[in-house]
């Protein structure tokens, strides 16, 4: 079974996606990591994000077993990621990783912007998850402060909003739900409550 879920930045496709893979004993990959690690690896070298050529170099290279390193997460490193991100060339060269990474025997959870409809485009289940622009900011802004980060909430809820218009509006693989994927929209839901709703989501989908 290969379960696609998409959605903007800081919808809670991530986390979803984990609880998913762990509630069905499934492989989980955050493909998200893979652009913040193309990012990582042509500042490393002293490159510009903007150098289609050092972008791609990156993506050919980039390592699986680097995907783990912290300074991946952070806002920052999103931001880098969405603009190696918008390169057809960027994205090609990740793809049979994302693809082979989905074929594994027992099947595979895999979350970004293009799941269902680049990378896993027969996957047995997609969703899409949302939720208010303000909703995302605040869920990133907690996220600031529990690690005893101090930013401003409008400067995170602006981020988001140029993120998502990077991701929507770029000709390559842009954001967009796949027309066969059911919605889910967290805005008023807290975890629980959302990994409630999409697994009943995948059941209505797949049955129990
Ligand atoms: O966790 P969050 O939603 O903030 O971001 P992410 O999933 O780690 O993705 C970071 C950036 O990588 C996104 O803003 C996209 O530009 C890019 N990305 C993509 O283009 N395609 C994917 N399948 C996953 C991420």
């Amino acid at each position: 079974m290969i379960i696609a879920i998409d959605g903007p930045a800081a919808s809670g496709k991530g986390t979803l996606a984990k609880r998913i893979a762990a509630h069905f004993g499934l492989a989980w990959l955050d493909t998200g990591l893979l652009y913040r690690a193309v990012a990582r690896d042509v500042l490393a070298n002293g490159g510009d994000l903007e150098d289609v050529a050092a972008a791609e170099a990156a993506a050919r290279s980039v390592l699986a077993v680097s995907l783990s390193d912290p300074s991946l997460r952070g806002p920052k490193a999103g931001d880098a990621a969405s603009i190696v991100a918008k390169f057809p060339e960027v994205r090609a060269a990740l793809l049979d990783y994302q693809r082979a990474f989905a074929a594994q025997d027992d099947g595979a959870v895999l979350d970004g912007r293009d799941i269902g409809t680049i990378v896993c485009p027969d996957a047995h289940v997609k969703i899409f998850v949302t939720a208010s622009d303000e909703a995302r900011a605040r869920r990133r802004y907690l996220e600031h402060q529990a690690r005893g980060e101090d930013v401003a909430y409008e400067d995170l809820l602006v981020d988001i909003r140029q993120r998502d218009a990077r991701d929507r509006d770029r000709a390559a693989a842009p954001m967009v739900a796949a027309h066969d994927a059911l919605r889910l929209d967290t805005t008023e839901l807290d975890p629980d409550q959302a990994f409630d709703a999409v697994i009943e989501l995948i059941r209505s989908k797949i049955g129990s």
